[in-house]
C-alpha cells in the first residue's frame, strides 16, 4: 500500500533518537542524517561512542565513514546520554536480538532498552523496534510502556552486510507494523519519516505487528531455504554430471523464482540466516507445531562444510602438514564480520587435521578479526600471492569475484600443486584449467 504524500499530517524539525549503533542502528542513523533529520545515535558503549564522535566505524562497511564524516556534528550527534531522547518524536530501537543457548532470541538487550529510553519518552513519542523481534514482541513492548501515551510500530529491517548504505536508500518495501493501522498518529509520523522513499519504486506494507514482525523471519528463513535447496541439488549434480550453475541460471530466469540467492556452495552464515532460521522453529514449537521445511534447510546447511571438507581430504589424503591456502575468511565479501563464518569453521576442520593455513580476505578488519579467533595458529597474509605459495590446494571461501581478477598464470607459478577447491563457484573454471590448475567447484 503505498500512501500519497498529500494524505499525511506533516511534521515539521522532527528529531529521531537511534537506540544501538551496531550494524542496523549506525545505518539508519547515517541514513536518516543523510535525509535531512535531526539524529542522535544512542549506545551504553563509551568507547563506541568516543570512537563515532572521533569520526571513526566500529564496523567495516562501505560508504559509512564517508557518511559520518558529513553528518557528524551537524544533524547527527552520537551520545550516551538518554536525555536526548527528551526532544524525540520518534526513537528507533535498534540493539541486538543474539540467539540463546535454547535456539530463541534473546530479548534481554530490548527489553533493556525500552526500559532505558522508558523514562525520557515526550508524550506522543513513537517507539520504533526495528531489531530482529519474535511474533508478539512488539505487543510486549507496548505493554512495558502502557504507562507512556506513545505508539509502538514494528519496522523490520532488511539491510544486507557489503551493501548495507545502498540497502537503506534503495529499499525494495519498507514494513510498518501497528497496534491499529488505521489510527493515524503513528502511521503519519513513520510515513513523514520514510516521505524520501515515495517516488523510489519502495512498496510500503502497512500492516499489524504480528504480521510485520513475521515478514521479516519470513523473509530471511525463505532466502535460507532457496540457498539450502540449490545446495541439496548440487549433490546430485555431482553424481549425474549436471553443471548447478547452469541449473541455477536457467531457474533464475523464470521470473516467479528469481535469479537471487541460488548460489550453491559452502551454505549460509553470518549474523542473520543461522539465528533467525532456529528463531522461527522455535516459534512453530511454541505452537506445538514443527517447522518441516524450514528444520530440513537448516539440516542440509549445517552439514556442507562437513562435505566439503571430506571432498578435500579425500583428494589430499593426509592432511597433516599439508599447506592450505584459504581465500576468504568473512562470511561474506565486503565485510569483516566472521560470525558463523563457514570459512572459519573449515579452517578449524584444517587445523584439527594439522594442516598449515595461510589466509587472506581483502577486507583488513576480517583478517584482524580472524587474528584474534586464530593467533598464530594460521598465518594472515597481504595478499593472495603470499598465501597461494607453496599450497598444496587453494581454498576459496568467500564468493569475492575479485579472485577472478589475480593472476592465476603467475599463482600456478606459486604454488606447490595446482589444485583448487571453489566452495563457492566463484573462479572462471576454464580460466584456472588453461593454467594448468585442477579444479573442483560445488556441483559442477
Ligand atoms: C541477510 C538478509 O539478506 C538481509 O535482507 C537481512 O536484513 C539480514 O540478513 C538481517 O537479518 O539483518 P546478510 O546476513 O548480511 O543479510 O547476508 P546475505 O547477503 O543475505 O548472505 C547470507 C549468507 O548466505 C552468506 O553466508 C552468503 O554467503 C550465503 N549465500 C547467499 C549463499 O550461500 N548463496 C546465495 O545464493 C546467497
Amino acid at each position: 500500500m503505498h500512501e500519497k504524500k498529500n494524505e499525511i499530517t506533516r511534521v515539521d524539525k522532527m528529531k529521531i533518537a537511534v537506540i544501538g549503533t551496531g550494524y542496523v542502528g549506525l545505518i539508519q542513523s547515517v541514513g536518516l542524517a543523510k535525509i535531512g533529520f535531526d539524529v542522535f545515535g544512542i549506545d551504553i558503549d563509551e568507547n563506541k561512542i568516543k570512537m563515532l564522535n572521533s569520526g571513526k566505524i566500529p564496523i567495516w562497511e562501505k560508504d559509512v565513514e564517508e557518511l559520518l564524516k558529513k553528518y557528524n556534528g551537524k544533524n547527527l550527534k552520537f551520545t550516551t546520554d538518554f536525555n536526548a531522547i527528551k526532544e524525540c518524536d520518534a526513537v528507533f530501537i535498534c540493539v541486538g536480538t543474539p540467539q540463546s543457548d535454547d535456539g530463541t532470541a534473546d530479548l534481554k538487550y530490548l527489553f533493556s532498552a525500552v526500559e532505558s529510553v522508558k523514562p525520557y519518552l515526550k508524550k506522543n513519542a513513537v517507539v520504533v523496534i526495528k531489531s530482529t523481534v519474535p511474533v508478539g514482541t512488539n505487543r510486549k513492548v507496548k505493554e512495558l510502556l502502557k504507562e507512556c501515551k506513545c505508539d509502538v510500530v514494528s519496522n523490520p529491517e532488511f539491510l544486507k552486510e557489503g551493501s548495507a548504505i545502498k540497502d537503506f536508500f534503495n529499499t525494495d518495501r519498507i514494513v510498518l507494523g501497528f497496534e491499529d493501522k488505521t489510527k493515524h498518529e503513528a502511521r503519519d509520523r513513520l510515513m513523514n519519516i520514510y516521505e524520501y522513499f515515495y517516488n523510489k519504486k519502495t512498496k510500503f506494507i502497512i500492516t499489524n505487528w504480528e504480521s510485520a514482525e513475521l515478514i521479516k523471519y519470513a523473509s530471511n528463513s525463505f532466502l535460507a531455504v532457496k540457498i539450502s535447496f540449490m545446495n541439496e541439488l548440487s549433490h546430485l549434480c555431482n553424481c549425474i554430471g549436471a553443471d548447478i550453475t547452469e541449473v541455477a541460471k536457467g531457474m533464475g530466469c523464470d521470473k516467479r523464482i528469481g535469479e537471487h540467492f541460488l548460489n550453491a556452495g559452502l551454505g549460509y552464515g553470518g549474523s542473520c540466516f543461522p539465528k533467525d532460521v532456529n528463531a522461527l522453529m522455535k516459534q512453530f514449537c511454541q505452537n506445538d507445531m514443527e517447522a518441516k521445511i524450514i528444520t530440513a534447510a537448516d539440516n542440509v546447511n549445517s552439514e556442507l562444510p562437513d562435505v566439503f571438507f571430506n571432498r578435500v581430504s579425500k583428494r589430499l589424503k593426509n592432511l597433516e602438514g599439508k599447506n592450505i591456502a584459504c581465500l576468504g575468511v568473512a562470511f561474506k565479501p565486503n565485510t569483516d564480520d566472521l560470525r558463523d563464518s563457514r570459512a572459519v569453521e573449515l579452517k578449524h576442520k584444517f587445523l584439527n587435521k594439522k594442516a598449515n593455513i595461510k589466509c587472506f580476505d581483502y577486507v583488513g578488519g576480517a583478517m584482524d578479526n580472524a587474528e584474534k579467533i586464530f593467533g598464530d595458529k594460521i598465518k594472515i597474509c597481504k595478499t593472495v600471492n603470499e598465501t597461494v605459495e607453496g599450497a598444496d590446494a587453494i581454498i576459496i571461501a568467500t564468493e569475492y569475484d575479485e579472485f577472478n581478477d589475480e593472476d592465476w598464470e603467475y599463482i600456478a607459478e606459486l604454488v606447490n600443486e595446482k589444485l583448487i577447491f571453489d566452495g563457492r563457484n566463484i573462479l572462471d573454471e576454464k580460466k584456472v584449467k588453461k593454467h594448468g590448475f585442477e579444479y573442483y567447484g560445488v556441483g559442477r
